[in-house]
């Protein structure tokens, strides 16, 4: 791996902050990172004696994994904390946490955190990079890259393509992230939902925005399938899950009237049958896992461009 490159943010919070070619640089860096994985030896020794720190204050299955896995793959020493087994329980502050995390020298922190902005705040306190790995409702920008970097591995070029995105759209961090990412790149984005699952404004993003599903995914070339977000449907916006599901549950009888080539992604952690049929996410054109896989390169390569050119640079 000699390809030197910079992106013009230090840290990574939003994808609104980032220009096409930061996002470009960040796509083309991860593919020539996929290779790692297919090894017998998944090991490169860019990051050796770099200190990575996973601090998730919210559960996670895929973020905080492949953001350790990313890490040891690059040779870097990964420590993850959890909120609930940190400090915090006993009264201490987030800023305190992270200031005395930092007086232990690591090199960047990996942060998910329930409250919007947390991420964003810590940048004012510290001095090492920062990551959102997913801050309340607002952004999760590695899981938008990795979308981007799987819908780009299946139709080639970004640009020109036309993205439906269906679901909780107002408490959905990937969809402002997906929103902000595709306009940049130069797609069209159409959002499917309930009146109450979308946020007043969301038109002022860009988007189309449609309330039939049949009639919001006729011409997609990606249909991404947002999760209800059950843990946070507790203001009573949905009237019962069984009328969404009858609604906007993607079934494979609304891909009938598709072109065959369009994709299916799904950021998970699914709700089978909630939001898309069995039949639909374990079918020939669900990218669900290959999301997944592309999540390791695109973390690693966050880290080589955040830490791998100081590194080399300090040599
Ligand atoms: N997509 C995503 O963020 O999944 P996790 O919550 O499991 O990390």
């Amino acid at each position: 791996m000699t390809q030197t490159t910079t992106l013009s943010q230090r840290n990574i919070i939003t994808m609104e902050s980032l220009t096409a070619n930061d996002i470009d640089t960040i796509l083309d860096t991860a593919d020539s990172f996929k290779e790692v994985s297919t090894r017998a030896i998944k090991k490169v020794p860019i990051l050796r004696g770099r200190t990575i720190i996973n601090l998730f204050f919210e559960p996670s299955t895929r973020t905080r994994t492949s953001f350790e896995i990313a890490g040891k793959r690059l040779s870097a020493d990964v420590i993850n904390i959890s909120g609930a087994a940190s400090s915090t329980v006993k009264g201490e502050s987030l800023i305190d946490t992270v200031r005395n995390l930092e007086a232990m020298s690591p090199d960047i922190l990996v942060v998910r955190h329930n409250c919007s902005g947390a991420p964003a705040l810590i940048t004012q306190f510290i001095s090492k990079p920062v990551i959102n790995a997913g801050d309340g409702t607002h952004e999760h920008p590695s899981q938008s890259l990795l979308d981007l970097l799987t819908i780009r591995e299946h139709k080639g070029d970004l640009k020109g393509l036309k993205v439906t995105i269906v679901g909780d759209i107002a408490h959905s961090r990937v969809a402002r992230s997906n929103i902000h990412a595709m306009k940049t790149m130069g797609m069209t984005v159409k959002v499917v939902a309930p009146p109450p699952l979308l946020p007043i404004g969301i038109e002022q993003l860009g988007v189309d925005v449609c309330h039939d599903l049949e009639k919001g995914i006729k011409d997609a070339d990606v249909i991404m399938i947002l999760r209800i977000q059950l843990e946070r449907q507790n203001q009573g916006l949905l009237s019962s899950l069984r009328e969404y599901s009858n609604y906007f549950c993607l079934t494979e009888k609304h891909l009938s009237n598709v072109s065959d080539d369009t994709l299916i992604i799904h950021p998970g952690p699914v709700n089978r049958g909630v939001e898309i049929s069995l039949d639909v996410m374990e079918g020939p054109r669900s990218l669900i896992l290959n999301q997944v896989t592309n999540g390791v390169a695109i973390r690693m390569a966050l880290f080589y461009l955040l830490l791998g050119e100081s590194d080399a640079n300090s040599n």
